[in-house]
């Protein structure tokens, strides 16, 4: 995981989590946490796919420690290049995986005692002992490699993927480069920040947009697409145009603007703990032609985009969650999207 934002230290993220029984609070700060009610009235990681890491960035023969949706995960990848995560902690005596762990070949050995486990899990070997342990299996977590970007399910009942990350057509288009946005840490939950795509009314007052039109929803079970009619505001002037959001649960979005060039943006969001999540994008734009450059008006879309994010932070690190919010003509659909979402939290 790379951190390029610092929580700043009893930043409200981190008192949410400070809900503990009553009888062990013993200052001040922890009487006030207490008290104050859990900042999401729902879990901080539904059932989902969310992003790891760029695929780029796993090395062959690379283990690497992370830790996301509330666990010590470990990353790795074998010489023939299967992409592997599991829970940290090897099942012998506790080591994290992580540290010090190396691949042979297809498998993963821990740095404490020399276990080793293959793809799946499985201890297949102990240096010192003619056997293997049948209860010695690492906690793996299913992974999918899509759109250069790797991704792992979060059942929040424990249930399998209830679905596949989908593969972007411009990702397999070689007319389109692919160019991976830095990630931000965020003081938010996952909900929140997908509750913007829906929420066309803040464009115009956070993003200083020229204007918005209504919301189109489409519903497909994992699926919510939304289509916007926003006018973009251009050095040549003003263009008609429209946004099409296609949510997959509420860990990747996949937006595409419609109107002045043809692009697609993956924007992950992933829970790192309660209170905290990770976002940032993963852009195809249009090659300049006989380069493997962003074409200018690209490059001008990823810088918009970021500056969007930015933008938006400030008002997703403060809000509080209205359950029942009061709601004017004009804001988006956002009941809709969050009957829809509930989905994702399980009974
Ligand atoms: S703790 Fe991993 S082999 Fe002993
Ligand atoms: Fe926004």
């Amino acid at each position: 995981m790379t951190e390029t934002r610092n929580i700043p230290s009893g930043a409200r993220a981190s008192q949410a989590h400070l809900a503990a029984p009553a009888h062990t609070a013993t200052t001040a700060e922890e009487q006030n946490a207490v008290e104050r009610p859990a900042r999401f009235p729902f879990p901080f990681a539904p059932s989902g796919w969310y992003q790891l890491a760029q695929q780029p960035d796993i090395m062959t023969g690379s283990v690497t420690p992370m830790h996301y949706l509330g666990r010590d995960l470990v990353l790795w990848r074998t010489e023939l290049g299967e992409i592997r995560a599991a829970e940290a902690f090897c099942p012998h005596l506790g080591a994290h995986l992580g540290y010090g762990g190396t691949i042979e070949g297809e498998l993963l050995t821990c740095p404490f005692h020399g276990w080793r486990f293959d793809t799946s899990g499985v201890n297949v070997q102990i240096p010192y002992s003619d056997r293997t342990n049948l209860k010695a299996h690492l906690t793996c977590i299913p992974v999918a490699v899509a759109n250069g970007v790797v991704f792992a399910w979060h059942g929040s009942r424990g249930e399998p993927p209830g679905w596949e990350v989908p593969v972007l057509d411009e990702s397999l288009d070689r007319s389109f480069v692919r160019v991976a946005g830095e990630r931000v840490l965020i003081r938010s939950h996952v909900q929140e920040l997908l509750e913007n795509v829906v929420d066309v009314a803040h464009f115009q007052f956070v993003h200083h947009t020229a204007g918005f039109g209504s919301v189109e929803l489409v519903e497909q079970g994992p699926m919510l697409r939304s289509t916007a009619g926003v006018v973009f505001v251009t050095p040549k002037g003003n263009v008609d145009g429209s946004v099409v959001s296609e949510l997959w649960g509420l860990g990747i979005d996949i937006v595409r603007p419609k109107g002045i060039l043809h692009a697609a943006v993956i924007f992950a969001v992933t829970p790192v703990k309660d209170g905290l999540v990770e976002a940032g994008y993963t852009f195809f734009v249009p090659k300049k032609h006989g380069t493997n450059e962003p074409t200018n008006l690209g490059r001008a879309m990823m810088a918009d985009f970021s500056k969007q994010l930015e933008q938006d932070i400030p008002i997703w690190e403060h809000k509080a969650y209205k359950p029942s919010p009061a709601l004017a003509r004009g804001d988006g659909p956002i009941v809709a999207f969050r009957r829809w979402a509930y989905q994702f939290y399980g009974d």
